[in-house]
């Protein structure tokens, strides 16, 4: 059995530990009594996709620790991570009794995650809540930072994201055996998010991830343990650099929270078109969230190229490390490029309107820059379309 390891997220509203590795979701009691002083009420939102083994075995744990646990399914699909549902989680929390002393834990991936931690954050206007994710997108990003919401539909499109809460978790359980049920797709798309995290890197104290990405390869798609375990945790240790220095995404110029986002305003731009699909098989439409980040990746590269702040076959460069780990690198089905442009500039991180984009500027480094003129951005999306 391999030691845990635990990452320190040192945000101004709250610090917390994310626990690393094989077996650590055992420990979830122990941790938890150790995070919040006591153990009362608990209920558990848990991921329709999970088997139930795990969830059964994780209430039985806490249970068994001297918790009153309830628990529900949560839907994990986009057109579910709305305000309807994010009530009926609401009247859970309420049919449980949970007062302000308990605690909601989110075993899922990013969607089960993104509302129960919304759930947390409104709840008697704030409960504390532990964050176990069951994906590896989850893992490496969605789980750490405290950004919970859900989409919003508006004019039958949906927005991303575009209400929630900055409601940091006390506690995050990350334990890649969970993985062992969760399909290759998804698992795929979670690796779109460690190559993001690998382009900016070298200011957050990991300048060699994208190497040691490159190299582990093997280990990370064979999904070994312990190589999933090093990967989780290195990711988390850049995002957590990154959250501890900007919390709430205020931070001017080049340097915050910002710089998360490189690839996602593409991305979003293209994650919620049901025709786009990352294979000729149009059954697989629409993107996942990763996928469009990969995607969203190659756009942001070939910005970068095309506005000198790269060199040529940059973009290339990075197309040949999303192909090894079997994401797409085009999408089937795109419309017209103006179309995504003008979906860009609704994005939320338009800013009193201006479009911002982050570009990759050099080995491990991204910069924030006024978005470039729509021929350039439209010259970028040519380079994903199939
Ligand atoms: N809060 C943040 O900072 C942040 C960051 C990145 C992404 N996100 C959000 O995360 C969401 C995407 O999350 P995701 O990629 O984890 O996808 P997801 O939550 O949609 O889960 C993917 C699928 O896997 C299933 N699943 C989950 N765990 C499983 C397991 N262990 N075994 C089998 N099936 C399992 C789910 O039921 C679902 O069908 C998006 O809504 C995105 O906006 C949030």
């Amino acid at each position: 059995m391999h030691p845990l390891r635990s990452i320190t997220v040192a945000a101004p509203s709250r610090t917390y530990d994310v626990v690393v590795g094989p077996g650590s979701l055992a420990e979830l009691p122990d941790r938890m009594r150790a995070s919040l002083g006591r153990l009362g009420r608990v209920h558990v939102f848990v991921d329709e996709g999970l088997p139930a083994q795990v969830s059964h075995e994780l209430t039985r744990r806490l249970h068994a620790a001297g918790c009153t646990v309830s628990s529900s399914i949560v839907r994990a699909r986009e057109d579910a991570k709305v305000l309807q549902n994010l009530y009926h989680m609401l009247q859970a929390l309420a049919a449980a009794g949970l007062d302000r002393s308990d605690a909601v834990v989110a075993l899922g991936g990013g969607i089960v995650g993104d509302m129960a931690g919304f759930a947390a954050a409104s709840y008697r206007r704030g409960v504390r809540w532990i964050n176990c994710p069951t994906t590896l997108l989850a893992m490496v990003d969605a789980s750490v930072g405290g950004k919970t919401g859900v989409n919003l539909r508006v004019q039958n499109e949906l927005q991303k994201n575009m209400v929630g809460a900055f409601w940091q978790p006390s506690l995050v359980i990350a334990d890649p055996g969970v993985l062992e049920s969760l399909d290759d797709r998804h698992f795929r798309s979670g690796l779109a998010e460690c190559v993001k995290h690998a382009l900016l890197s070298a200011d957050w104290g990991d300048e060699h991830l994208e190497h040691w990405t490159r190299t582990r390869l093997a280990g990370i798609l064979a999904k070994d343990p312990d190589t999933l375990a090093e990967l989780i945790a290195r990711n988390v240790a850049v995002k957590a650099r990154v959250v501890g220095s900007d919390e709430r995404e205020e931070a001017p110029g080049p340097s915050g929270r910002a710089l998360l986002n490189l690839g996602h305003t593409f991305a979003h731009a293209i994650e919620t078109l049901e025709s786009a699909s990352p294979s000729a098989d149009r059954s697989l439409a629409p993107l996942h969230h990763g996928e469009a980040v990969a995607l969203g990746l190659i756009c942001a590269t070939r910005t970068a190229e095309l506005t000198r702040h790269l060199g040529q076959g940059s973009a290339d460069h990075l197309r040949s490390l999303l192909s090894s780990m079997h994401l797409p690198t085009v999408a089937y089905g795109l419309p017209a490029p103006g179309e995504i442009v003008d979906r860009m500039h609704h994005d939320k991180k338009v800013l009193a309107g201006t479009l911002r984009l982050i570009l990759p500027v050099g080995p491990g480094r991204c910069a924030v820059v006024p978005a470039p003129s729509d021929d350039i951005l439209h010259q970028a999306i040519e380079a994903i379309r199939a």
